[in-house]
């Protein structure tokens, strides 16, 4: 008889953001008056830039002709993009990081869920608390998490490492139990909060002395706007013996949609004497055909001066919407953090109301969606997220209606 993965069983019912999509979704059926604002899910709004488009637009032309059509990609990714991203994420910025330690996919979502998948299932994995839900669900499909204590709001066999006002929301290092594997993402979401060098460096200690291996999510580097708040944890002496990044272009060029991101894996990077290269290598080549050649090649455009340059303008605007989000709620007496190295922000709820209250309240009193902090995690309660993401008119109809409720 054929068994189901009863791991699944272990998970909450529904994804976080898939929740809110149906809560909004009957909320809306029943008030169809109501002119509801996203803020919730950090989904971009901006078009693609023009310099994007022009790739795109000649790509498609190539498919087109049978001397420049392209099949199957090469596993790793076409190495137009591979030698742009070496050049420009890393060697730019003094990171020893070469186009075949580069594996091109389809997001970071899919290679942060996936790489769990080679090692082994008794690791023992550690998260920071509040945390993006995808690092331990991914964890609990696969049957590395124990069971879900509901009490706690947590998996028994998870680290969760607490992130609060306390700590600046970044984790300090587990002390009683070490890690095998640690998830950190940095600028954070859902925090917005960011890790200086010489903190992120004490990591890189901390994993190098422990054999354990840092799962690095730099979806938000291009947000980074403070001096001293490294865009890649390769910056950090001694990272390539303990750390694999992943990137993301959804985020940093609007890809959300078109879906392209990558994973480094340097080359002589090991867990437990086996080097893991190999084996990422392996699982893509088996599991994977490759990122669109038209999207690698949107990508590509990403890095041409124009390309930067355009980009530069849609992040700067974002971050003018950051800016007027945490302002307005500052002045309006909310407890806020993140929003300035990052398109997110963390605020406390009011009165003691706690996270999903508050989203019921928000939505019905100023019609506008967030996400609750406790969708993230145990120590998420009592807060709450807003992105930055939306246009900059929704963003201050948003919040304009936020302070006077
Ligand atoms: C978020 O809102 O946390 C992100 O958009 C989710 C994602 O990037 O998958």
């Amino acid at each position: 008889m054929a068994k189901a993965n009863e791991n699944y069983l272990r998970l909450p019912g529904n994804y976080l953001f898939s929740a809110i999509a149906q809560k909004v979704g009957a909320y809306q059926r029943s008030h169809p008056e109501a002119e509801v604002i996203r803020l919730g899910i950090g989904d971009v709004t901006q078009p693609l830039a023009p310099e994007i488009i022009r790739a795109l637009h000649a790509a498609v032309d190539e498919m087109g002709a049978a001397d420049t059509f392209r099949g199957y990609a090469p596993d790793l990714g076409y190495a137009f993009l591979r030698e742009k991203i070496a050049e420009f994420d890393y060697r730019s910025r003094g990171c020893d990081i070469s186009p075949d330690e580069i594996f091109v996919s389809d997001g970071a979502k899919c290679d942060c869920s996936n790489i769990q998948e080679i090692f082994s299932l008794d690791n023992r994995i550690a998260v920071c608390d509040p945390v993006y839900p995808v690092y331990v669900d991914s964890n609990v499909m696969a049957g590395r998490t124990g069971i879900y204590d509901e009490e706690a709001g947590a998996y028994r066999d998870v680290i969760y490492m607490p992130c609060t006002a306390e700590n600046g929301f970044a984790p300090d290092l587990p002390q009683d139990r070490v890690p095998d594997l640690i998830y950190l993402c940095f600028p954070n979401n859902p925090t917005g909060a960011v890790m200086k060098k010489d903190r992120l460096q004490a990591w890189v200690d901390y994993a190098n002395r422990h054999g354990s291996i840092i799962l690095y999510d730099a979806a938000y580097e291009a947000y980074i706007s403070e001096e001293g708040v490294p865009h890649s944890i390769y910056e950090c002496e001694g990272a390539r013996g303990c750390a694999i990044e992943f990137r993301s272009f959804s985020k940093t060029a609007g890809f959300t949609g078109l879906r392209l991101g990558f994973t480094v894996i340097p080359k002589d990077l090991e867990a437990g004497g086996v080097r893991l290269w190999p084996l990422w290598a392996r699982r893509h080549g088996t599991k994977y055909n490759g990122a669109p050649y038209i999207v690698q090649r949107a990508g590509e455009a990403v890095y041409t001066e124009a390309g930067r340059s355009q980009i530069r303008g849609q992040i700067a605007a974002y971050m003018e919407n950051a800016r007027y989000i945490y302002e307005g709620l500052r002045d309006a007496g909310y407890e806020v953090s993140g929003g300035v190295n990052a398109p997110y922000i963390w605020l406390r709820t009011p009165g003691q109301m706690t996270s999903w209250d508050f989203f019921d309240y928000l939505l019905d009193k100023a019609n506008v969606v967030g996400t609750p902090g406790s969708g993230f995690g145990p120590a998420g309660e009592h807060y709450f997220r807003l992105t930055a993401f939306g246009s900059k008119e929704n963003t201050v109809r948003a919040i304009d209606r936020i302070r006077r409720m």
